[in-house]
């Protein structure tokens, strides 16, 4: 397979598993769910060391997204060994769906850099 053919497929790939849903994000509604997620990440997404929970703001909705699945899926922070991923897992429970992830990632987009 030639390399442009494989990453063409990892483009559909990803196009399938986000959907348009990540240009159709709702700052709105995401703020209200961005409470919660506050309380590690900081009122402006810009991390809390203490917490181990990472700046948040500037990242790519895509990847926001792309990592809020895998922790709601259970790819990510399932691992015992996995502590810091275990305690965000739980927290990507309470988005209940892929639009619930693309609008709390359209509103960190929103956030300062800092
Ligand atoms: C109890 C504290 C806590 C809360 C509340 C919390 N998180 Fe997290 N979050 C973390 C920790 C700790 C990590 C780091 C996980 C790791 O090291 O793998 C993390 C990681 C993440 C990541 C992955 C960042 C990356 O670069 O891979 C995203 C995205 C994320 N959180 C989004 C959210 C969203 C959105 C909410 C609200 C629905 C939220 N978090 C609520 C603690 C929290």
């Amino acid at each position: 397979m030639k390399l442009q053919t494989i990453l063409s497929a990892a483009a559909l790939a990803a196009l399938a598993s986000t959907g348009a849903l990540a240009q159709g994000g709702d700052p709105a509604k995401g703020q209200a769910l961005f409470a919660t997620c506050a309380a590690c990440h900081g009122a402006n997404a810009e991390g809390m060391e203490a917490l181990n929970a990472p700046k948040l703001s500037g990242q790519e909705d895509w990847y926001i997204i792309r990592q809020l699945q895998n922790f709601k899926s259970g790819v990510r922070g399932t691992n015992p060994r996995d502590t810091y991923g275990m305690q965000m897992a739980p927290m990507a429970q309470i988005l209940p769906d892929d639009q619930a992830m693309a609008d709390v990632a359209a509103y960190i987009k929103t956030l300062p850099q800092q």
